[in-house]
C-alpha cells in the first residue's frame, strides 16, 4: 500500500483585528474618513469609534477589556494632536489598562497581542526629522505608546503614518487608504 504523506503544517489562523478609532471632530475629517472607509468592512476587522461610544468620556472598562480579549491585533487609529493622540485615547489607556489585568506581575491578559498605531499627521515627513521643524520623527514621538504596549507584553508593530494631511489631495488619500487596507489585510492573514 502506498504511504500517504501527511501535511502537518497548519494553515495560519485569521487574526481578529480591533480598530480603536478616536477623532473628536469626525464631521470635519478627511484623512481618517478615508482610512476608515477603506477598512471598516474588511473581514476580521471590528471597528470601534471611541468618541461616538463615549462622548462623555465615561469609558466602560469591562466592555473595553472584553473587546481587547476577543482580538489578536489592536489598531489605534487617530489624528496626531500635539505630538500625541486626542484626549479620549489617554483616558481610555488610563482606565482600561488596569494593573493586575494589563500589566504587573499578574497582569497578562494582553500578552502576545500585537499593537499598531495608525496616525494621520498634519506636518510633512521632512519636517519630522532631527533637522526639521518638529525635530523628532513621528516614530520617536510615539515612544510613550510603544513603552505602554511593551509594558503590557504586547508586540509594537511599525506604525502606519499618513503625513501632510493639510495638503493631501483626493489621490493621496486614496493611495493612503489602499496602503492602510493592505496593511490590515496582511495582519488578518498574519503575514506581517
Ligand atoms: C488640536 C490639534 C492638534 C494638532 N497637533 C498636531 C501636531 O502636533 N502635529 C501635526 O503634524 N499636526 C497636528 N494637527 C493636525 C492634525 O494632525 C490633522 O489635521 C489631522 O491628522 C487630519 O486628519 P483628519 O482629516 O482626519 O481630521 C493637530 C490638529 C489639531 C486640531
Amino acid at each position: 500500500m502506498a504511504a500517504r504523506s501527511v501535511d502537518n503544517r497548519k494553515a495560519p489562523m485569521p487574526q481578529k483585528i480591533l480598530v480603536l478609532f478616536a477623532h473628536p471632530a469626525y464631521r470635519r475629517s478627511r484623512s481618517n474618513r478615508a482610512l476608515r472607509a477603506a477598512v471598516e468592512a474588511l473581514d476580521g476587522v471590528t471597528f470601534h469609534d471611541l468618541y461616538e461610544t463615549y462622548p462623555d468620556f465615561a469609558v466602560d472598562v469591562d466592555r473595553e477589556q472584553a473587546l481587547l480579549a476577543e482580538h489578536d491585533v489592536i489598531v489605534c487609529l487617530h489624528p496626531f494632536f500635539w505630538y500625541s493622540a486626542p484626549a479620549l485615547v489617554k483616558e481610555w489607556l488610563d482606565l482600561v489598562l488596569e494593573h493586575g489585568w494589563a500589566y504587573g506581575h499578574e497582569g497578562r491578559q494582553l500578552e502576545g497581542k500585537r499593537w499598531l498605531q495608525a496616525v494621520t499627521v498634519g506636518g510633512r515627513q521632512a519636517a519630522y526629522s532631527p533637522a526639521g521643524h518638529h525635530r523628532y520623527t513621528v516614530e520617536e514621538l510615539l515612544r510613550p505608546f510603544e513603552a505602554t504596549v511593551s509594558l503590557c507584553r504586547m508586540t509594537w508593530l511599525p506604525p502606519f503614518v499618513l503625513h501632510a494631511t493639510h495638503v493631501a489631495d483626493a489621490s493621496a488619500l486614496d493611495d493612503a487608504a489602499a496602503r492602510f487596507a493592505a496593511r490590515l489585510s496582511d495582519l488578518v492573514a498574519e503575514t506581517t
